[in-house]
């Protein structure tokens, strides 16, 4: 069987067509994810084999996008370790939230390959459906993005609780933060071991963070995962929102992709990650655009890249669920049509 081109860029060796998937591809922009969601709550969707194998192939069949992400969700890790995940209008709640170093205590490591058998039964499900059309990226949520749930006790704005954690208690922060990565880097794990081609590690929020603390509170938990996961053959991902300020910490990482936002010039990332492919880095607010503006920015990203074996075609951050089908539709078209020979 050839190569996949999506493995292949994240490796930086050649191929014919530059690799474009959207991270939150499956979700609540497609009319089809919606008609599932009629019939069955999120967390039932995630914990059943077989939707989540039909919900992750959904955008795959509708798009041809060169990868496919298991639909699941960065926080469902979380409760086998004794909190409660509620995802309401408002976005997710985690309770009883972390706010004092006791609390610390009371979250305990588990095996992900019994407690969150469900998922791995979704990817073993989601790579028979697929067959060998598209590889297939399994996921996790960095530590320091994992415990900023954890403290807040949901989304923040300003990440408050979790900074006042930071300062107030650093050493149970370390405790905690290390009790994740474990478990994550497990799970990350035992996804390959069920079938994921590649992997990704959303960081979404260590970015907050001063280079120093990144340095302290997330770098060091991201390598612990990234070593636990290694595996020949199967690239890993690092996302970073806010990615600009910690690229040269980012290039000297054990992984073999970064990806990017859109508030960082694509052409220097390349450059500062020299050795490692990269991903992005167009924003998501761009698909709510025009189609001449849309057609601008795509092309713009792809003659910065082009000659780089590295890169791989996706937004900045998560897809919007306001987005309109039909501009998915012209950028999957004009990244697949832009001309690359080996
Ligand atoms: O990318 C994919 O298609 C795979 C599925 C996926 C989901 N969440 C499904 C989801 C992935 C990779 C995630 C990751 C995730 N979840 C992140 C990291 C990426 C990022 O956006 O920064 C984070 C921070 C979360 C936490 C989370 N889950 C939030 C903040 C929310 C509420 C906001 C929202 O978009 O609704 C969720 C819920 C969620 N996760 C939905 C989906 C499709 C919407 C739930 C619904 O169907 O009602």
């Amino acid at each position: 069987m050839a190569e996949f081109d999506f493995i292949r860029a994240a490796f930086g060796r050649p191929h014919p067509r530059v690799p474009i998937w959207i991270m939150r591809q499956a979700g609540r922009y497609l009319p089809e994810y919606r008609a599932v969601r009629e019939r069955v709550s999120f967390l039932e969707l995630c914990r059943s084999p077989e939707l989540i194998a039909e919900v992750t192939a959904q955008p795959i069949d509708i798009f041809g996008f060169d990868a496919a992400i298991l639909f699941s969700d960065i926080l469902l890790p979380l409760e086998p370790m004794g909190v409660t995940v509620a995802f309401g209008e408002g976005g997710p709640t985690l309770n009883p939230p972390v706010r004092r170093p006791e609390d610390v205590l009371r979250l305990h490591p588990y095996a992900p390959s019994e407690k969150l058998a469900c998922v791995l039964d979704g990817v073993r499900a989601t790579k028979k459906k697929l067959g060998d059309t598209v590889p297939l990226i399994g996921f996790c949520g960095a530590p320091f993005t994992l415990a900023s749930y954890l403290v807040e006790g949901g989304g923040s704005w300003n990440f408050t609780e979790v900074k006042r954690f930071l300062y107030n208690y650093p050493r149970q922060a370390e405790s905690l933060l290390g009790k994740l990565a474990e478990v994550t880097g497990q799970y990350l794990k035992a996804q390959i071991e069920a079938g994921a081609d590649a992997v990704q590690l959303f960081d979404s929020w260590g970015g907050i963070l001063s280079p120093e603390l990144y340095r302290r509170f997330s770098l060091p938990y991201i390598r612990t995962v990234f070593d636990i996961c290694r595996t020949e053959h199967i690239p890993r991902i690092l996302y970073l929102n806010f990615t600009r300020p910690f690229l040269k910490d980012l290039a000297e990482l054990d992984c073999e992709v970064i990806s990017v936002d859109w508030r960082t010039d694509i052409k220097e990332a390349l450059t500062i990650a020299d050795g490692k492919a990269i991903q992005g880095n167009l924003d998501p607010h761009l698909l709510l655009g025009s189609e001449e503006l849309i057609c601008e920015e795509v092309n713009r990203i792809l003659d910065a890249t082009a000659g780089s074996d590295g890169f791989i075609f996706n937004l900045g951050h998560g897809i919007l669920p306001e987005t309109p089908v039909a501009n998915v539709r012209l950028v999957v078209d004009l990244v697949h049509s832009f001309g690359r020979t080996t």
